[in-house]
Parts: C-alpha cells; sequence; structure tokens
C-alpha cells in the first residue's frame, strides 16, 4: 500500500514525463517542442504548429502537404452527424453540442479506436483534425440558422475553418487577410499548455485505452469550466457588466478583492504563472493591432487595459502574483472577428486540439499506465447494516 500523499487540485503532483511543452512559469516562459512561443505566434502558421507538436518537428513543405492533404481527405461527416445536430435546441451550449458531436462520431469511425500501431494512430489523428472544425463551424452555423456547408480545399486549414464558419449562402466568401493572421495567431497561442485540467482529463481518460475521439470529447467537457478555456467568455461578460453599470472598475476591484463576494477577476490569475503569461502579453498586442486594422473601436478594450492597470498595481493582486492569463485580451480579438460570445470556448478548443492530440499519442506511444490517483478515506468507519424499518 505505502503512503500516500495528498496533494489537492494536483498542485505539486507531476502526472507523467512529457517532451512536448517546456512551461517556466516564475520567469513567464513558454516554448513547443524547444520552439519560443514568441517566434511561433510570429512566424508559423497553425497547422506546422499543430504538426510540431504532435510529431516534434518542424514540417518540411512536402511533409506539410502531405499532413494537409491527409487531413481534407478526411474532412468529411456522416450525413446522419446532422440529424444529431438538429435534434439539440438552438440554445444549447456550443460546447456542450461540440463534445457531444465529438463523442457521437465514433459511432461513425468505429474503427479509430483501436490505436495499436503508429498507422492507426496517424489515421485517428488526421480524422479528428479534419472533421472537427466542421463540427465547430456547424455549432456555429445551427445557432445562426445558416444552411450546414463544408470547407473549399484550396483554401488553408484556418482560412477553410473561417470560411465554414461565415460564409453566407448565395453570396462569395471573402475574407480580410488580417482576420486571418490573428486567428492563426490566435489559435497558436492555445495549442498547448502542459497537463492543464483539459490535457489531464484527455490523457486520464486515453489511459483507459478510451479512443482519440472519446478521450477530446471529455477534454472539450473540461475545458468548458469557466475557471479554465470558459473563462474567455467569462471575461467579455463581465467587461461588458462593468461597462452597463457604469464603468466604474474600482468597485469590481473591491468585490475581487472581498473573500465574502464569490466574483473573481476573470481572466487574470493562473496555477503556474506566477508573472507575466507570455501569451497575454502577445494578445494584447495583437488586440490593439486587430482592432486597429479593422477600425474598430471596443470600448471594453480601454474597461480590460484599466482593469489591468490598476490590479498590476494593486497590493491584493501583487502579493497572491495575479496576473493578466491568456484569455484576458483573447475575446476581445474575437469579438472584432465577429465570433459570438458563446463561440469563443470553441475557438479555444479548436485551438487546443492539436495539443490534447499530441499528449494523447505521447502518452499512448509511451505506454503509460491506466491513471487511478489514491485518496485519503475520510469517512465513517466500518457500521452495522439496519434494515430499513429499523431506521
Ligand atoms: N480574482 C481575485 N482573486 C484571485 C483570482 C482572481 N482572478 N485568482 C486567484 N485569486 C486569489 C485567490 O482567492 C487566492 O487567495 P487567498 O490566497 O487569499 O485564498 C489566491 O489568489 C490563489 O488563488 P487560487 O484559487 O488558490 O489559485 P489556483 O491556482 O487554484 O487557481 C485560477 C488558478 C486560474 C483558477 C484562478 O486564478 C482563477 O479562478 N482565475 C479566474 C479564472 C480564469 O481567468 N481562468 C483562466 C485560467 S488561464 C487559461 C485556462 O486555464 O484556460
Amino acid at each position: 500500500a505505502g503512503i500516500i500523499t495528498l496533494d489537492r487540485g494536483f498542485k505539486n503532483t507531476g502526472s507523467c514525463e512529457s517532451a512536448i511543452t517546456f512551461l517556466d512559469g516564475e520567469k513567464g516562459i513558454l516554448r513547443y517542442r524547444g520552439y519560443a512561443i514568441e517566434d511561433l505566434a510570429e512566424k508559423a502558421d497553425f497547422l506546422e504548429v499543430a504538426y510540431l507538436l504532435i510529431f516534434g518537428e518542424l514540417p518540411t513543405k512536402e511533409q506539410l502537404d502531405k499532413f494537409y492533404s491527409d487531413i481534407q481527405d478526411e474532412s468529411e461527416v456522416d450525413e446522419e452527424m446532422k440529424k444529431i445536430l438538429d435534434g439539440f435546441p438552438k440554445s444549447a451550449h456550443p460546447m456542450g453540442v461540440l463534445s457531444s458531436l465529438t463523442s457521437a462520431l465514433i459511432a461513425f469511425n468505429p474503427s479509430s479506436v483501436d490505436v495499436s500501431s503508429e498507422a492507426d494512430m496517424y489515421k485517428a489523428i488526421v480524422k479528428i483534425l479534419g472533421k472537427f472544425p466542421v463540427l465547430a463551424a456547424w455549432t456555429l452555423r445551427k445557432k445562426k440558422s445558416d444552411p450546414l456547408n463544408y470547407g473549399d480545399d484550396s483554401l488553408g486549414y484556418v482560412e477553410n475553418l473561417h470560411k465554414m464558419m461565415f460564409e453566407k449562402p448565395g453570396k462569395k466568401y471573402s475574407v480580410d487577410k488580417a482576420v486571418i493572421n490573428a486567428l492563426d495567431k490566435l489559435l497558436i497561442l492555445h495549442a498547448d499548455h502542459e497537463q492543464n485540467c483539459s490535457t489531464s482529463t484527455v490523457r486520464m481518460v486515453g489511459s483507459s485505452h478510451a479512443g482519440l475521439f472519446a478521450s477530446i470529447s471529455a477534454g472539450i467537457s473540461a475545458l468548458w469550466g469557466p475557471l479554465h478555456g470558459g473563462a474567455n467568455q467569462a471575461v467579455i461578460e463581465m467587461l461588458e457588466k462593468i461597462k452597463e453599470d457604469g464603468g466604474d472598475t474600482k468597485k469590481f476591484m473591491a468585490k475581487a478583492k472581498d473573500k465574502e463576494d464569490p466574483f473573481r477577476l476573470m481572466g487574470f490569475g493562473h496555477r503556474v504563472y506566477k508573472n507575466f503569461d507570455p501569451r497575454a502579453k502577445i494578445i494584447k498586442k495583437s488586440a490593439d493591432e486587430v482592432l486597429g486594422q479593422l477600425g474598430i473601436d471596443d470600448p471594453v478594450l480601454d474597461i480590460a487595459k484599466g482593469l489591468e492597470k490598476e490590479a498590476l498595481e494593486d497590493d491584493y493582486f501583487v502579493k497572491r502574483k495575479l496576473y493578466p492569463n491568456v484569455d484576458f485580451y483573447s475575446g476581445i480579438i474575437y469579438r472584432a472577428l465577429g465570433i459570438p460570445v458563446e463561440m469563443f470556448t470553441v475557438m479555444f478548443a479548436l485551438g487546443r486540439l492539436p495539443g490534447w492530440i499530441a499528449q494523447w499519442r505521447e502518452m499512448r506511444l509511451m505506454k503509460e499506465p491506466i491513471g487511478r490517483p489514491r485518496q485519503i478515506y475520510i469517512g465513517e468507519g466500518h457500521r452495522e447494516f439496519k434494515n430499513v424499518d429499523n431506521r
């Protein structure tokens, strides 16, 4: 049996060895496979980063072309899936719909579960990379009552995603390059973050040898929560509330510091970063650029900047080393790109997909044992059973 140590929330427990993402929370460093996040966000595109995360090296042109063509070959979704989507009420949250659809995909692709060889694994990986953007776009189209569509093979991965989301029936699709660049950058910044809640979930579910799609579906559910990916939606809702309330940021700062009040400053704080989240720095700059390029003046950007300034100078936040995280400014960009608030966390999931895949693949290749934490039992000792009449 041995001694069991209690570590609530796994604050000090390494669950695996991994060669994918390096994170130094004290210094604010994030690298994928050794490459600085700043370089990747500036110079790479999302599909290259996906390849890098999953297979460990930046692809050559040939490798990238083959990868994308394999993904495109798998981008069709079974027609029956449309009926499942149809069954959801329009008010359904897109994250719930996406998690259900991802799980439903298994029924139409049963061979994706058995991944005893690397070739099988590769097939499952390109399938999910091909079908997931279609499902994500469809959840949005359903909300907007737009007819379901498919992508265009001549477009890149991210532009194709954008087209599937925003193409209007009867209109020729076109998009500002600045929009695709911004989207590419956001997806790259979200692509992996080592053993966070959703990634640990993907690994945990996958460790029972449930398939990749079941693992990803569970990861989507984990990401949904407002303490994790759902924070991007919560941030915009908070900023809007502050705006509607007259813009008094000090009042909301006081609420966030009040221990009796459950309100937290959404988009602030992080389990690992005790310094600037390097992703937040890039996103803040990008928010300024994108809004400028698109000629959008969003008053909540000023509220966000005001809140950040106050928090960085406030004893409560300084003492606890609470800095803006990746979700603080991302929603402002998503909104500028025309993405509805309820879809923000879906965008995060689209970005995180390669990370989940890479971690799942690494876990399977390293033949990790089934995940099975222990506990410290604090319940009753042995008790005599009484029949219902004698209780
Ligand atoms: N506003 C006010 N106080 C906070 C905040 C906040 N956003 N975050 C942490 N604190 C306080 C917390 O009350 C605690 O104070 P004390 O030591 O007096 O009890 C201290 O700071 C440490 O916080 P914790 O909750 O013990 O830290 P954690 O590592 O368990 O939680 C967190 C990390 C990200 C869940 C938390 O900071 C939080 O709830 N932030 C707001 C939600 C958010 O932005 N989440 C996105 C995280 S980044 C992207 C992602 O994971 O998807």
